[in-house]
């Protein structure tokens, strides 16, 4: 096939074939097109879409690029959660072992930080020692003993996404509701799960941050597992505001931490973010009856330590240092820290969520290219949230950072990340809608 003529035609609009969709799927997951043409392929499909048998036959040439997991011969349910990507998106750390300690399994394959979001990966790599690039035969045992396990795609698992996804990072080409479906259901597809739980993000931080479009791409994703004889639920959830306290990566880490201490002040919406996920986990799971009992359970592990106990655990079988979860000082940290400061009195009435992903990004925590290595240290954390009272001079945020002129670049865009209003905004509800598959 001649590349060219594919990419000439969805620039023009025209539909792809399945046959075409595999060709470039296999032809690049081989090493056999390079880079500029997929890029120039992914732009076209990002600005004139792909149909939905177009999308379908996406997922699905992903997924077969690589082995489809079994985990049948397990005992207990097997489910996993996903994200469509945010800012401070954290949940996933607290829920793989939340969720396993509560009797389900967990097979969770990742993947790193896209644009302006962050990725488990990532913030799993800020543990000194913590390895995600297990074989599979390594991520089966430590599933089988512990009952969660997490990497991210390898040569075996859905590798045509792990070439994409990267490509994509830096070329501009993540929103798109089709490429977004299709790279997250095919490595969720070759998990070997029974049930998915879908974190549909929509606001300012979230790749669709029009609600209709995240409706959308969450309909899209639940079809798409559904036709894979997945039980499949997306929760369509609030990303106006980063989640939590912690951006960037060792920062992160250590707020999940806080948060399986049972420490949760300051932390209310990443604790009820997590409550709801975990809670329809184990309903997927069939491990409780519904979303109450699933939110009681969590909520236990979490004051009872058997949430970080599992966490612990899970450190210890991927090679991380155990000693920097228990003390957390022991986890990178960046060389200064500097203050912003509030410029009036008032309410905080916003922070532009995209702008501080894009500011973690500029501080080092994220890729500007594929070849970029992540800082583990820098990030922001937040002393304020949206909707609390600021007098003019109070601290918004403290910037961790490594390096002045990546500061330098970072420090204008938090700024401008920040309004402060007379009037205290309406509170955005955290779950936004839920939408539930067919065979739930
Ligand atoms: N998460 C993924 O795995 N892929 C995307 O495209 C976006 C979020």
């Amino acid at each position: 096939m001649l590349f060219v003529e594919l990419i000439r035609s969805k620039r023009d609009g025209k539909t792809l074939s399945r046959e075409e969709i595999d060709w470039i799927v296999s032809a690049y997951t081989r090493g056999e097109v390079p880079d500029y043409q997929v890029s120039a392929f992914l732009m076209a499909a990002l600005l004139r879409g792909l149909n939905p048998q177009e999308t379908a036959a996406l997922t699905q040439a992903m997924l077969h690029s690589g082995q489809i997991l079994d985990f049948s011969d397990l005992p207990g349910g097997k489910v996993d959660k996903h994200s469509t990507g945010g800012v401070g998106d954290k949940t996933s750390l607290i829920l793989s072992p939340l969720v396993a300690a509560a009797g389900v399994k967990v097979p969770m394959v990742s993947g790193r930080g896209l644009g302006h979001t962050g990725g488990t990966l990532d913030k799993l790599e800020s543990i000194p020692g913590f390895n995600v690039n297990l074989d599979l035969v390594e991520f089966r045992r430590i599933l089988a003993k512990i009952g969660c396990a997490m990497i991210g795609q390898t040569a075996e698992l859905a590798p045509a996404d792990k070439k994409l996804y990267s490509l994509r990072d830096v070329t501009g080409t993540v929103e798109s509701p089709n490429l977004i479906c299709a790279s997250i259901m095919c490595k969720k597809l070759a998990e070997g799960i029974d049930g998915l739980v879908l974190d549909v993000k929509t606001g300012s931080g979230a790749f669709m941050k029009d609600p209709a479009d995240s409706e959308h791409l969450a309909r899209l994703m639940v079809e798409t597992g559904e036709e894979m004889g997945k039980k499949v639920v997306a929760l369509i959830t609030d990303m106006d505001q980063p989640l939590g306290r912690a951006i960037g990566n060792a920062l992160e880490v250590a707020e999940c931490v806080e948060v399986m201490r049972g420490n949760f002040a300051g932390l209310e919406d990443l604790v009820e973010l997590t409550l709801e996920l975990g809670a329809w986990m184990l309903v997927l799971g069939g491990r409780v009856k519904d979303v109450t009992e699933g939110r009681a359970l969590c909520l236990e592990l979490l004051h009872n330590g058997q949430a970080l106990e599992r966490f612990r655990q899970l450190v210890a079988e991927q090679g991380g240092l155990v000693a920097a979860v228990d003390d957390l000082a022991r986890l990178p940290r960046a060389a200064h820290t500097t203050t912003v400061k509030a410029s009036a009195s008032g309410f905080l009435t916003a922070i532009e969520c995209e702008r501080m992903g894009v500011a973690g990004v500029l501080l080092g925590g994220g890729r500007q290219t594929k070849e970029d290595l992540v800082d583990p240290a820098v990030g922001i954390l937040l002393h304020k949230k949206v909707g609390d009272t600021v007098q003019a001079g109070e601290t918004l945020c403290t910037i961790h950072y490594n390096e002045t002129k990546r500061l330098d670049e970072a420090l204008p865009v938090i700024e401008a990340a920040y309004s402060i209003g007379p009037q205290r905004p309406a509170a955005r509800p955290m779950v936004q809608k839920i939408l539930r598959g067919k065979l739930l």
